[in-house]
């Protein structure tokens, strides 16, 4: 009847994490305090993206960030807001952005236990045209809270506690991951909550899609040129994938998590290391992915086992459904 088409319990993200940290009473209010400061940040980059054309908000900065790109309006402002939101939780003591090229130290009157890592705004360059994107965080316990030091970070990404993005697309999705399960909410626009919409998401164990910029095939190395050309004319008799790639990393990661299948971003003889930085885009994409049943894959070594040697750092990665990331494994063992 009429009421089915209502949701009348309505389960929030604070409320969900509140129910999933119950097993740690110690924790549950700061972290749930940090949270609920992240989840602000997502709602002002959200607001300010769907206004971006109407409030001035389209187009460069002025500046160059550490990584020397040119640093768009809404990746300097979505920095600002987020390092604010973090610093005034009262619940960190170190913080990492793409933005910045130094980590930030919160004072000690400010200072809490946790160390967040983060993308601001994922896609800067298809801000300008409207095309979905997003802010990616990942979230550590320091291990001494009067003396927080960058060996906090410099470390593996087994020892993230949290990770998420949040997605600015044609509607605002916030997936996030504690160390279970993997859970999806939607912003509902006019609450101004995030509700549980994809509980517990898992990957399909295989997929049809492949998500490469294939215009920088020239540079490749030759298993994934031998993957690349293997989704196009499989061997095995299976029909071949198709290619989609959006070029915002939370954007596709998304939907390689939602549809299955595999995201590349290989090395090539341009960037040996490959594009994506470990911290803020490798390791909370590889946490998620993992915790839903994927697997995520530098090329030499699981994802998560790398151990940065600098903050802006960055690595292949290839990452999605389970049998996918298994092919090009076997590619790279067999090339050794
Ligand atoms: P950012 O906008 O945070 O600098 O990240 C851009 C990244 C990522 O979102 C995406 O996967 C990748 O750049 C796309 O790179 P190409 O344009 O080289 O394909
Ligand atoms: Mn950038
Ligand atoms: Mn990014
Ligand atoms: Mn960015």
């Amino acid at each position: 009847h009429s009421m089915e088409a209502h949701r009348t319990d309505l389960m929030t993200i604070t409320r969900f994490v509140l129910n999933e940290q119950s097993k740690h009473p110690e924790s549950r209010g700061d972290f749930t305090i940090l949270l609920n400061h992240i989840v602000l940040g997502c709602k002002f980059v959200c607001s300010a993206v769907n206004k971006a054309g109407l409030a001035k908000l389209i187009g460069l900065a002025g500046e160059t960030n550490v990584q020397g790109e040119e640093q768009k309006k809404l990746d300097v402002l979505s920095n600002e807001v987020f390092v604010k939101a973090l610093v005034s939780s009262g619940r960190t003591c170190l913080l990492v952005s793409e933005e910045n090229e130094e980590a930030i130290f919160v004072k000690p009157s400010k200072r809490g236990r946790y160390i967040v890592v983060f993308d601001p705004l994922d896609g800067s360059s298809n801000i300008d045209c409207g095309v979905s994107i997003g802010t990616i965080f990942g979230i550590y316990l320091v291990k001494d809270k009067e003396n927080p030091t960058l060996d906090d970070v410099l470390q593996s990404g087994n020892s993230m506690l949290a990770a998420g993005y949040c997605m600015y697309g044609s509607s605002c999705m916030l997936v996030l991951s504690t160390g279970n399960g993997v859970n999806g909410f939607t912003l509902d626009p006019s609450l101004g909550e995030f509700i549980l919409t994809r509980p517990d998401i898992k990957i399909p164990k295989k997929g049809k899609i492949y998500s490469v910029n294939e215009g920088n095939a020239q540079h490749w190395d030759e298993a994934i040129t031998k993957y690349v050309e293997r989704c196009k004319f499989p061997t095995d008799g299976s029909s071949p994938k198709s290619l989609r790639y959006i070029g915002s990393m939370v954007a596709d990661v998304h939907r390689t998590l939602l549809y299955g299948g595999i995201f590349l971003y290989p090395a090539d003889k341009k960037s040996p290391n490959g594009k994506l930085r470990i911290l803020y885009e490798v390791f909370p994409m590889s946490y998620l992915i993992e915790r839903a049943g994927g697997q995520a894959f530098t090329g030499k070594q699981r994802a998560l086992d790398l151990v940065p040697k600098n903050i802006h750092e960055r690595s292949p990665v290839f990452l999605g459904s389970f049998d996918d990331v298994e092919e090009i494994k076997a590619l790279y063992s067999a090339a050794e």
